[in-house]
C-alpha cells in the first residue's frame, strides 16, 4: 500500500502535491518524492516521512506533477528506491502503488535491450516500459506498457514537455478529482477533499488522460468510456478511514486484498526460488509476542502438517532466558512492526546461539530485518488500528508459504499435495469476503452479548490458537475479560468459571475433533453458559446445542483459521463498538512495544 497524488492546472504544483500527500501518509511512510513538469522535469525524493522530504526539498517550478508516499514491498526503504522513478533519460517519471509480480523477467529483458536500472524496486520497470513504447503519444505508451505487466497497480505518469498526467489502475485504488481549470488524481479521496469533492472512479484496466481542461477515460482497447462524476460528502477524517468508522474495521475489510497481495508471485516461484537450500532442518522454533505469537501457534500446525518438521514455540521475552538446547532449530521470528524489543533481543540471542533465523515482518527495513538471515514480508500495508487484524492473517499466509517451502526441501510435500495447498490459498480471499458479507449479522449478535463481563473462547487443534486470538482481540478492544482455552481443558479448571453471565464462543469447524467439540458445547450449555458457535453452513446439529451460530462456508481444516479469525475480529469489533470503546486506540496499550 502506497499513496499517489497528481495535479495539473494553473497553480504551483509543488505545495499542493505536498499538502495532498500528507493526507495519504497513513498509506505508507518510509519514503516520499515529487516530480514536477515545468521547463524541464524536476524530481526530488527522500527516505523517511514526508516531513523529512519537505525539510530539504528545493523549490520546483511548474503546474503539473505527481507525488508518492511509499510503503516498501520490493526494495529497501531508501532514497534511491523512493518514487517517482524515471526512465533512462530522466524524461519520464512514474509513481506506482501495487506489486509487479513479473518484474524480474521484465528487468532482465530490458537490461539486455540496453536499459539502465537505478533502483531495486519492481516499479522501475514500468518507467522503462513506457520509455520503450513512447512514440509521441503517452496514453498509447502507457496502454502498451501495462499490457506487459502482471500484478496489481495504480500508476501515474508525467513526461517532460507534456501538459498531462496519464494514469491507470488494476486492483489498486485510483480516483480522479475534477476541479475548475484544474484536475487531480489520488489513491483516495482523502488527498483531494480540500480541493474538490467531485470524483471519477476508474475501473480495472482503464487509462485516464488528465489535463487542466479535460479528463478522458479509455478502456484497455483505447475506446473512450463516458464517466459521471460522484459527489463525496465525507469529511476528511471519514475519508482517511475510507468511510469506515474506525481503522480497525477498514483493516478487517482490507483482508481479501492483503491475502491476495501476500500470495502474488510467490507460490509460483517456490520451486525456482526456495527460501532454504541445502540441508533440510530437523526442527523449527517460532518466537513472537501477542497476536504474532498466536499466528505462530497456528503456524506450528501448518508447518508440521506440510513439512512434518517438529515445531515448538516460545514467547520472545522467555526465549532469551531459556536454556540452550542441543538441537539447532531454524528460528522463525514473527513480528508485524519488526521493532518489538523482546523479539529483537530474541533474534540477537538466536544468532549468538548459532541458529539460522528467519523473520516474518510487515514493515520493510524495520530493525528485525537487519538481525536475521532471511525475511518473508507480509504485504498487509500499514496497520493503524492498535489491534492487529490484517497483519495476523497475512502472517498466516507467510507461514503457509514457509511450510510449503520447508516441505518441498524436506521432500515431505508431494507435487500433488502442493498443488492442492496452492489452490486452497488462492480461494482464501473469497472465503474471507464471504465472512465479511455477514458483518451485519455478526453485529446484531454481538449487540446481544455486549454486556458480558467475562467471555470464554474454546477451540481444538488448529483452531485452539484462534480461540486464544479471539479472546485477545475481545479483551484488548472491548475490555470484556476474555480467555481462550483448548476445549479439552475445560474440565481441568475453567468449567468452574462458567455461569449464565459468561458466554462461551465455541469454534466448531468440521474436522476430526468435531464430535468432541459438540460434546464440549453441550457440557458448557449444561452449566448454564450461553454458547455462540462458529460452524459451517448446513451444519444443523450445531443449532441443537448452541444458543446462536455464526455460519461460514465450509473450508478444509488446515485453512479454516483464516475465515474463522475474521469472524472473531468482527465479533470483537462489534462488541467494542456497542460498549462505546476507543477501538483504534485501546487504553494502556501501544501499537509497537519498544521497551522490554
Ligand atoms: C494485539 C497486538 C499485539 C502485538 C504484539 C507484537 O492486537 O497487536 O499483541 O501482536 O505487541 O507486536 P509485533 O507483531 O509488532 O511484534
Amino acid at each position: 500500500m502506497c499513496g499517489i497524488v497528481g495535479y495539473v492546472g494553473s497553480r504551483e504544483a509543488q505545495p499542493l502535491l505536498l499538502d495532498s500527500l500528507k493526507r495519504l501518509e497513513y498509506r505508507g511512510y518510509d519514503s516520499s518524492g515529487l516530480a514536477v513538469v515545468g521547463a524541464s522535469l524536476q524530481l526530488f525524493k527522500s527516505e523517511g516521512e514526508i516531513a523529512v522530504l519537505e525539510g530539504k526539498m528545493p523549490r520546483m517550478q511548474g503546474s503539473i506533477g505527481i507525488a508518492h508516499t511509499r510503503w516498501a514491498t520490493q526494495g529497501k526503504p531508501t532514497t534511491v528506491n523512493a518514487h517517482p522513478l524515471t526512465d533512462c533519460a530522466g524524461k519520464i517519471a512514474i509513481v506506482h502503488n501495487g506489486i509487479i509480480s513479473n518484474f524480474m523477467e521484465l528487468r532482465e529483458s530490458m537490461t539486455r535491450d540496453g536499459h539502465t536500472f537505478t533502483s531495486d524496486t519492481d516499479s522501475e520497470v514500468f518507467a522503462h516500459l513506457v520509455e520503450s513504447e513512447y512514440k509521441g503519444d503517452l496514453v498509447q505508451a502507457v496502454m502498451k506498457a501495462v499490457s506487459r505487466i502482471e500484478g496489481t497497480y495504480a500508476f501515474a505518469v508525467v513526461a517532460e514537455g507534456r501538459d498531462e498526467i496519464v494514469a491507470t489502475r488494476r486492483e489498486s485504488p485510483l480516483v480522479v478529482g475534477l476541479g475548475d481549470g484544474e484536475n487531480f488524481i489520488a489513491s483516495d479521496v482523502t488527498a483531494l477533499l480540500k480541493y474538490t469533492n467531485r470524483m471519477v472512479y476508474l475501473e480495472d484496466a482503464e487509462v485516464v488522460k488528465v489535463t487542466k481542461a479535460s479528463v478522458t477515460v479509455f478502456d484497455a482497447s483505447g475506446n473512450v468510456v463516458p464517466k459521471t462524476a460522484q459527489k463525496i460528502m465525507w469529511n476528511l477524517d471519514d475519508a482517511e478511514k475510507g468511510g469506515y468508522p474506525h481503522f480497525m474495521l477498514k483493516e478487517i475489510f482490507e483482508q481479501p486484498t492483503a491475502i491476495h497481495d501476500s500470495l502474488l508471485g510467490r507460490i509460483e516461484s517456490l520451486d525456482t526460488e526456495p527460501f532454504f537450500q541445502g540441508t533440510p532442518y530437523s526442527s523449527v522454533k517460532i518466537v513472537a509476542c501477542g497476536t504474532s505469537y498466536h499466528a505462530g501457534l497456528v503456524g506450528k500446525y501448518i508447518i508440521e502438517e506440510l513439512s512434518k518438521i517438529p515445531t515448538t514455540l516460545q514467547i520472545s521475552s522467555e526465549y532469551r532466558y531459556s536454556p540452550v538446547s542441543r538441537e539447532n532449530p531454524l528460528i522463525v521470528l514473527i513480528t508485524q512492526s519488526g521493532e518489538t524489543s523482546d523479539t529483537l533481543a530474541a533474534a540477537r540471542e538466536a544468532r549468538k546461539r548459532g541458529n539460522k533465523t528467519i523473520a516474518i515482518a510487515n514493515v520493510m527495513g524495520s530493525a528485525i530485518t537487519r538481525e536475521v538471515d532471511h525475511v518473508i514480508y507480509t504485504r498487509a500495508g500499514p496497520e493503524i488500528g492498535v489491534a492487529a487484524t490484517k497483519t495476523f492473517v497475512t502472517q498466516l499466509i507467510a507461514l503457509y508459504i514457509l511450510a510449503m517451502d520447508l516441505g518441498t526441501q524436506n521432500r515431505t510435500l508431494s507435487a500433488l499435495a502442493k498443488r492442492s495447498v496452492i489452490g486452497q490459498l488462492r480461494n482464501l480471499p473469497r472465503a474471507v469476503q464471504d465472512v465479511l458479507n455477514k458483518s451485519s449479522e455478526i453485529e446484531e449478535l454481538a449487540k446481544k452479548y455486549a454486556s458480558a463481563r467475562d467471555m470464554f473462547f474454546i477451540g481444538r487443534n488448529i483452531n485452539y490458537p484462534i480461540a486464544m486470538e479471539g479472546a485477545l482481540k475481545t479483551k484488548e478492544i472491548s475490555y470484556i475479560h476474555g480467555e481462550g482455552f483448548p476445549a479439552g481443558e475445560l474440565k481441568h479448571g475453567p468449567l468452574a468459571l462458567l455461569s449464565k453471565d459468561s458466554p462461551v464462543v465455541a469454534i466448531a469447524a468440521k474436522d476430526h475433533t468435531y464430535e468432541k467439540m459438540l460434546a464440549n458445547i453441550s457440557e458448557v450449555s449444561a452449566r448454564g453458559s450461553p454458547v455462540i458457535a462458529i460452524g459451517y453452513e448446513g451444519d444443523t446439529d450445531l443449532q441443537k446445542f448452541a444458543d446462536d451460530v455464526i455460519y461460514i462456508r465450509e473450508i478444509p481444516p488446515l485453512f479454516s483459521p483464516v475465515p474463522i479469525i475474521v469472524a472473531l475480529q468482527l465479533w470483537s469489533y462489534y462488541l467494542a463498538k456497542e460498549r462505546g470503546c476507543a477501538i483504534d486506540k485501546p487504553r494502556n496499550i501501544a501499537k509497537t512495544v519498544t521497551v522490554e
